[in-house]
């Protein structure tokens, strides 16, 4: 069984990672600055562990100061985060979403997350009816009290927010050249359990 409208192979997401590094535009300053430093404040504030599914090179964890476990189906996506944030309170690991919970058998010091963070992930590769279940999965599983949905802004959030408490909403569009007008508006939804 799949949650995924978008099932990218490894072989797809290594032409993404690889010379085309079509996702540049999510380590500029832009990005990092207007998304990630203020999802991060939210992260850290809400304290306990957190998740980072599909974590791509791992920028939200340059941020945080809570135990980070970062996972992305691209192992060129998770060798540069291990290379660039090697320092931090991290971990990173090539899992793909749709098989995390079945192959997860801990880390040495997380097994449990406090907050699951879906970053880029659920208008994009996520059929419309399985995102809520995606996400209580991972809740369930990981036994997580907060779920943050960080998402382009068209993502429709009404079947997060009838099953979920939202109780924080943060909205904003960077003005960064290069990318298309709909990548630019982003959203950031928080929820309780
Ligand atoms: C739009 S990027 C989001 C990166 C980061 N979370 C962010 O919000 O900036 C989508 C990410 O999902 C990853 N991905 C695609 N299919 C996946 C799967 N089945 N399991 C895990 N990660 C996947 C890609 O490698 C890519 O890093």
């Amino acid at each position: 069984m799949t949650f995924l409208k978008n099932d990218q192979s490894e072989e797809v997401l290594e032409d993404l990672y690889g010379e085309k590094d079509y996702y540049w535009y999510l380590r500029s300053q832009e990005f990092c600055e207007t998304f990630l430093k203020p999802m991060a404040d939210i992260i850290n504030e809400i304290g306990g562990s957190v998740l980072d599914v599909g974590c791509g090179e791992g920028q939200l964890s340059q941020f945080i100061d809570v135990p980070y476990c970062g996972i992305d189906a691209s192992p060129t996506a998770i060798d540069k985060a291990r290379q660039t944030y090697h320092d931090r309170n991290a971990s990173f690991g090539v899992f793909r979403l749709e098989n995390f919970i079945e192959e997860w058998k801990g880390s040495l010091y997380i097994d449990d997350f406090q907050t699951v963070v879906f970053g880029g992930i659920m208008e994009v590769l996520v059929a419309p009816e399985e995102r809520v279940r995606l996400a209580r999965s991972y809740m369930d599983r990981f036994d997580s009290e907060y779920l943050i949905i960080y998402d382009l802004k068209r993502l429709d959030e009404a079947p997060f927010k009838s099953n979920f408490q939202l109780i924080q909403r943060i909205s904003a569009t960077v003005n960064l050249e290069g990318i298309p007008k709909v990548k630019r508006s982003r959203k950031i939804l928080v929820f309780k359990r």
